[in-house]
Order: structure tokens, then C-alpha cells, then sequence
């Protein structure tokens, strides 16, 4: 059984913090532990990040959805699917779901096209359990403490790519659990273990 988890949610949403947290908790109660982020966590990953989110870079929206699912595809073959493998828990903060939010429905590119490249990139590495720390879009661009190339643009994008996640959890209720992120950091980690052990 794999024990694969992703946070997800708009920018702001506070991920990073509560991914980081979950991870060091597993660790303290026995799990072997391979905490990743996305874009990134392996040589190409970081590489193509620096393209995606430094503000000189340009990309079409297509080109941008396939670096994207590229970084993510590495992520899947040298690290994700061995460590599932090996049997042990991955932490990610963001998987295939920021894809088909951001580029699906932010950028239009369609749900079931961004969601067919990454399955040919993925090959099955998929997460059993997404955690969707769920805020206002306007509240988490306001707690964004570092913007990027993709949180610079603004709301519109923001309010596109919550509602859907929102879909996205309504249509799969057996994979994701959504989690008020407003609920304060100690709350979101304590329910976040609690559906994780549930499941596992
Ligand atoms: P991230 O580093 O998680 O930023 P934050 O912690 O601010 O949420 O993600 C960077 C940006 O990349 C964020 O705006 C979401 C965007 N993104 C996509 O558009 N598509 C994707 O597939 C991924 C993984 C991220």
C-alpha cells in the first residue's frame, strides 16, 4: 500500500509550513519520510523551476504546462515512485492537482488535456491522499510572503484555481480531505495527522 501524501491550495494557502510539519511528525512516529516539493527536488526539477518562476521568463501556456508535468515526471521516476517502492511515506507540498488548477482552469488550457500529459509523464505515481488547505483566494495572496511569477498575476487567477479545487475535491471525495487553513497552524497539522491516520 502506498503512503503518498500532497498538500495543495491556492497560493498562501500555507502548504509549505504545514507539509514541513506533518513530515517532521511522521518522522517522530515512525515513518521513513521523502519530503518533496513542486516544482523541484531533483537537479532537472530545480532547474526548471528557476524558468518557471523567475520573472524573466516567458513562457506559452502550453510550454509552461509541460515544464510543469516535466519536473513532475523526473520527480516521479528518480525519487517519488523508488521511495514508494522502498515502502516509504512521501510528503509533497503541491503534485499533479496544482497542474490541473493552474494550468487546467486558471490558465484554460482544459482539466482532461493537463490531466492526460501528466498521466503519460507519471505512470501511475499518484497520490493516494491530497490535503487541500482551503482559504479565500484574496486572504492567501495577502499572506503570500514571497511572490512569484505565478502569484504576481493576481486574483482572477487565484479565484479560477480555487473553485477548482473545490471541483476536483467534490469529484474525487475518496482521495482528497479539505482542511480550513484558517483554522491556525497547530489545528490544520492536527487534523491533517489525524486524516492520514485514518487512511493509513
Ligand atoms: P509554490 O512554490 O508552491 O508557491 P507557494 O508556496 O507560494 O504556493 O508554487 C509556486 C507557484 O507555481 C504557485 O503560484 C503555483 C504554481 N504552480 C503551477 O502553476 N502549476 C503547477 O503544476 C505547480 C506545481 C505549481
Amino acid at each position: 500500500m502506498s503512503r503518498y501524501v500532497a498538500f495543495e491550495g491556492v497560493d498562501g494557502a500555507g502548504k509549505s509550513t504545514i507539509a514541513r510539519l506533518v513530515a517532521d511528525r511522521l518522522m517522530e512516529i515512525g515513518h521513513t519520510v521523502v519530503h518533496v516539493r513542486e516544482p523541484g527536488g531533483t537537479r532537472t526539477g530545480e532547474a526548471v523551476r528557476q524558468i518557471l518562476l523567475g520573472t524573466d521568463s516567458h513562457p506559452e501556456l502550453w510550454a509552461e504546462a509541460l515544464l510543469f508535468a516535466a519536473a513532475r515526471s523526473q520527480l516521479a521516476a528518480e525519487i517519488v515512485g523508488p521511495a514508494l517502492e522502498a515502502d516509504k511515506t512521501v510528503v509533497s507540498d503541491r503534485c499533479v492537482y496544482s497542474s490541473l488548477a493552474y494550468q487546467g482552469a486558471g490558465r484554460g488550457l482544459g482539466m482532461d488535456q493537463v490531466r492526460r500529459v501528466n498521466e503519460a509523464g507519471l505512470q501511475g505515481v499518484w497520490p493516494d491522499t491530497v490535503i487541500l488547505l482551503r482559504v479565500a483566494p484574496e486572504r492567501g495572496l495577502a499572506r503570500e510572503d514571497e511572490a512569484d511569477r505565478i502569484s504576481v498575476e493576481g486574483i482572477d487567477l487565484q479565484v479560477s484555481v480555487a473553485s477548482a479545487y473545490d471541483q476536483m475535491a467534490a469529484a474525487e471525495p475518496d482521495r482528497f480531505v479539505v482542511i480550513d487553513a484558517d483554522l491556525g497552524v497547530d489545528e490544520v497539522v492536527k487534523r491533517s495527522l489525524a486524516a492520514l491516520g485514518e487512511r493509513w
